[in-house]
């Protein structure tokens, strides 16, 4: 990982690059930028990216496994990312499922998952992700929801180091998952810390919403959960928001 290491000042979104040289970047290839102009979030959202401020970074990766698979980098990109907040801030950054970390209830880290390739072929795998670290203020319409790790660990933190934290724990989790598709370690993380485990959520999926109660996260890092009825089912992907916040 990171062999290969792209850094911008100013540039649309680290996504958008990764994707569009994805054919000659090799695997393991991160880009990071210093502010994003057009920076994406997921449900085709924008994502603030101010100069100098959080970390918005890139990874590309060539994996040589299904595509079913591969939607599973986004749980240990959240895993290797909230464990490197934990180790470094002692701040109680949690698992919003599927890709949030949260921090106090509020957003700290998105990550946008975007993939390429056949039916049993991944060309490239891009995993974005965007921590507010030293943020002092957000835009108006996401205040509410979103706060930075400086606001909550009341001190600047340096993000080169954070970086270095996230990169090595993505390599060991990603590592180890590649080789036998195992991703019991992963998935320890994901429950730890995870914001949702017995929570009411509702869960998003295009234009249709319901309410249910998580029960757990199961060995493939799916959500369990279970409807009024008291019915237990799978949730492989969508939006989850916890109910009250
Ligand atoms: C979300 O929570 O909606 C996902 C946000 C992902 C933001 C990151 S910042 C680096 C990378 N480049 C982008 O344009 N988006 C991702």
């Amino acid at each position: 990982m990171g062999r290969e290491l792209i850094v911008f000042d100013s540039i649309d979104s680290t996504n958008t690059y990764g994707k569009n040289n994805a054919d000659h970047l090799m695997d393991g290839t991160i880009i990071l930028s210093e502010e994003q102009l057009a920076g994406r979030g997921r449900r085709g959202k924008d994502w603030s990216s101010p100069k100098g401020t959080g970390i918005w970074m890139s990874m590309v990766l060539k994996p040589d496994i299904p595509p079913t698979e591969g939607v599973k980098t986004t749980q240990i990109a959240a895993a290797a990312v909230c464990k490197a907040i934990r180790d470094l801030t002692g701040l109680d950054a949690l698992i919003k499922w599927p890709n949030d970390i949260v921090v106090n209830g509020r957003k700290v880290c998105g990550i946008l998952t975007e993939m390429a390739g056949q039916l049993n072929k991944i060309d490239y795998i891009v995993v974005g992700i965007g921590i507010n670290v030293n943020n002092t203020e957000f835009p108006e319409g996401i205040s509410a929801v979103a706060t930075s790790l400086q606001i909550e660990y009341g001190k600047k933190i340096d993000r080169k180091e954070l970086i270095v934290r996230i990169i090595k724990n993505f390599e060991a989790l990603y590592h180890s998952y590649i080789e036998n598709l195992n991703l019991t370690e992963v998935v320890a993380i994901v429950r730890d810390y995870s914001a949702v485990i017995g929570k009411e959520i509702k869960v998003i999926h295009g234009t249709s919403e319901r309410i249910v109660t998580v029960h757990d996260i199961d060995e493939e890092g799916f959500l369990i959960v279970e409807s009024g009825d008291g019915k237990r089912e799978v949730i492989f992907s969508g939006e989850v928001s916890i109910r009250g916040k």
